[in-house]
């Protein structure tokens, strides 16, 4: 039997989580995750590389003989990693630079979807803050405001008045707050509703639908105060029916996967679509071209089938010979992260583990401090575990997260 080395890259809970996942596999001897974080390499099989730039993971996939990279980070594709790893005729799951801009450019997203009907909430570009703000004084309220290029999730303005999108518009376009991610806005019209995250697997041929995740991005109980990175995730998405399934089919994924071909986007990888349904209605807010944190920890804990096989169907375009297959019932993932996260937060704290914990952790900002792990970043760690019903997974995962102990340990009640 061949035997594989895996290299992921990235440092997060996302990355444990492909990591581990890979090491399920048979048929994978070694998991290199780079620049992962120093809980990783407690997974078996797997260990972490000190490479942060494209060009030393490509030296060390390289000169390690690494058989096949998967991305799980956006910067990286950004960058254009996949470029220069397929140039090196090196097998890599992510999309090319290209086919990145559906993430690292709203106005170039937007204006995809408008060109191929994938229906998404009516909105307007700009390159001039005199002609953003002419707009706002006219149009009706909320509405939303978007800095065009990746800002870490912190780009994005609900303005329910003039007075605040005039404040959004002049820190983007004219403070320069974002630097270039905001040379270009656009501003959309305020969607009402709940928000799922669609994935599906593309081969550059064919694609497969792979599930649907609910996460949650807001810090307190109840989707309340100021966004995060996501603080928990349930796979499947408790509130899709086989109706919307179908609506979704037509007024998103066929129009965008119609869409690529026509503009001979080639993509191979994970397509993840950011909907907000509104009275029954599916909006794509945004494509996203990799797994989310923390999505990826519950959807990669529910997935039954090799990742190591779906990858290699994803590299050879043979992606409709993959079966996929889920455990049965629900997925749910807890971030534990540092009080004052997404803000200041305290790091080096020292974290305790009891004896007997039932959840898979995958860890993020961690360290190795002495023999123990210390806190090193605002999320810490991720509780996932699988049960048949949504009511078991969420207890099982509760009693965990009493379980483990660091001083400004805090996590949402409500997942
Ligand atoms: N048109 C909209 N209507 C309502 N809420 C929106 C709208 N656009 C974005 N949002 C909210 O803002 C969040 C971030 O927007 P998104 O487009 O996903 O950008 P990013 O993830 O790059 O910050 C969404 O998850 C959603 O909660
Ligand atoms: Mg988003």
């Amino acid at each position: 039997m061949v035997i594989m080395k895996i290299l992921v890259v990235g440092k997060g809970g996302r990355e444990h989580a492909l990591a581990w996942k890979f090491a399920q596999s048979d048929k994978v001897d070694e998991v290199y995750v780079a620049p992962g974080n120093e809980g990783i390499s407690l997974e078996k099989k797997c260990s972490v590389v000190d490479a942060t730039t494209v060009e030393q993971i490509l030296n060390f996939a390289k000169s390690k003989k690494i058989d096949l990279t998967f991305v799980g980070s956006e910067d990286y594709l950004a960058n254009g990693i996949v470029d220069v790893f397929r140039e090196e005729n090196l097998a890599i799951i992510g999309p090319e630079k290209k086919s990145a801009h559906l993430e690292s450019s709203k106005v170039f997203s937007k204006q995809f979807m408008r060109r191929n009907n994938v229906q998404t909430a009516n909105f307007e570009v700009f390159d001039n803050a005199n002609n953003a703000i002419n707009f706002a004084k006219k149009t009706n309220y909320p509405v939303v405001v978007k800095a065009d290029g990746l800002a870490s999730g912190k780009g994005v303005f609900i303005c329910d008045n003039f007075e605040q999108a005039f404040k959004a518009i002049e820190e983007m376009m004219v403070e320069s707050r974002f630097s270039d991610a905001g040379k270009n806005i656009v501003i959309e019209r305020f969607l009402n509703g709940f928000e799922a995250s669609l994935f599906l697997l593309l081969d550059a041929r064919n694609y497969k639908f792979f599930n649907f995740s609910k996460d949650h991005k807001k810090l307190l109980d109840g989707e309340k105060g100021p966004n995060t990175g996501g603080l928990g995730a349930i796979t499947p998405h408790p509130s899709i029916d086989g109706r919307l399934m179908k609506k979704i089919d037509k007024k998103v994924i066929l129009p965008t996967i119609n869409g690529l071909e026509k503009e001979d986007i080639f993509y191979k990888g994970i397509l993840y679509i950011g909907l907000l349904i509104e009275n029954g209605e599916p909006y794509v807010l945004e494509y996203n071209v990799r797994l989310g944190d923390p999505e990826a920890q519950s959807i990669l804990y529910l997935l039954k089938s090799d990742i190591l096989e779906l990858s290699e169907n994803i590299v050879e375009s043979n992606i409709m010979d993959s079966k996929i297959e889920w455990y049965d019932g629900y997925s749910l993932c807890l971030v534990l992260c540092s009080e004052g996260y997404p803000f200041s937060y305290m790091k080096g704290e020292k974290i305790h583990f009891e004896p007997r914990i039932d959840s898979k952790i995958f860890f993020s900002g961690v360290k190795k401090g002495g023999s123990d792990l210390v806190t090193n970043g605002g999320r810490v760690l991720s509780l996932v575990n699988r049960a048949a019903t949504l009511e078991e997974a969420r207890k099982a995962v509760y009693q965990d997260a009493e379980r483990i102990h660091f001083n400004s340990k805090y996590y949402r009640k409500d997942i």
